[in-house]
């Protein structure tokens, strides 16, 4: 746990900027139906996180452009000014892989109507708020990132925090896969700080952080269950014992998410929450040092879009 002093005008990101990375992995290998050990369920679940991912990082990417715009232009934020542009890097490049992936989801006959779904609630929403001042825009679509951003940086770090024993929820994937994850992890523990700073800097109120993070849990739960369970309908193991027996050992088991997770997400609701006080962002920079052979650094000026 760091033991950093938090000031909500400045930056408190890690200390180091965030770098664009090129994931040397080959997603054009095939992979099993059942490419998480073989578990039905298990990878269902990840299929789930994995169609979110297009459409969601991508509102990331704009709600922080939207604030980005909103940041005055003093040298005190210079840094934030950077990270962020890390931060659509990193999104950007996560989303661009995990579409290639979702592609091959696609061509193993599963349907992804979590991404129209995400699609819509978009438009509905900009819709609502077309009155709305930029400022209000900007901090709404910043709290439901910073919601979402929790979320993918508490499930990175358990995600790195066992590997390649019990408890890794990707023990026996297949390779390539299994990088993907822990990359797309590393990289969430990497820059779970950028929304929150930035709703901070802006002035986002405490009971709006609380009120987008209670929406967020909602419908993070039901779009993902819905997803799996849908994912399991055209996989054709939606009723068989041993996908309901892998998914209660996966969450309620020994090493089971809800006991790993709940702690941290709850910490989210403290009036001093901040994404450093939470987790162990170590694990992230052990994962990207002990794999740079898998990864190489992109020059920002010609990243993925
Ligand atoms: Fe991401
Ligand atoms: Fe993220």
């Amino acid at each position: 746990m760091t033991t950093t002093t938090f000031d909500q005008t400045t930056p408190t990101t890690d200390t180091h900027m965030l770098m664009v990375r090129r994931l040397l992995v080959d997603l054009n290998q095939p992979f099993d139906r059942h490419w998480n050990g073989g578990s039905a369920f298990r990878t269902a679940f990840a299929n789930a996180l994995s169609m979110s991912f297009p459409m969601g990082e991508q509102f990331f990417i704009d709600a922080v452009q939207k604030g980005l715009a909103l940041l005055p232009s003093t040298p005190e934020h210079d840094a934030l000014r950077k990270e962020i542009k890390g931060f659509v890097g990193q999104e950007a490049t996560h989303r661009h892989l995990h579409a290639r992936f979702n592609q091959i989801l696609t061509e193993q006959g599963l349907v992804n109507h979590l991404q129209n779904r995400i699609q819509r609630r978009i438009e509905i929403a900009r819709k609502l708020s077309a009155n709305s001042s930029e400022r209000g825009k900007a901090l709404r679509e910043l709290a439901v990132t910073a919601a979402y951003e929790h979320y993918t940086a508490v499930l990175g770090e358990q995600i790195l925090a066992i590997q390649d024993a019990p408890g890794d929820w990707f023990l026996h994937a297949q390779p390539q896969v299994k990088t993907l994850w822990r990359w797309h992890a590393s990289e969430e523990s990497e820059h779970k700080c950028i929304a929150h700073d930035l709703y901070q800097i802006l002035g986002g109120s405490h009971s709006g952080r609380l009120r987008w993070f209670a929406y967020v849990t909602v419908l993070f739960t039901l779009d993902v269950t819905r997803q799996t369970l849908n994912n399991l309908w055209h996989d054709k193991t939606l009723f068989s014992w041993r996908t309901w027996r892998d998914g209660f050992e996966f969450f309620l088991g020994r090493h089971g998410l809800v006991w790993r997770c709940a702690g941290p997400v709850a910490q989210y609701l403290k009036r001093d929450f901040h994404p450093m006080r939470v987790g162990d962002s170590q694990l992230a920079r052990d994962w990207l040092q002990q794999h740079q052979h898998q990864w190489s650094a992109v020059n920002q000026r010609h990243q993925v879009s």
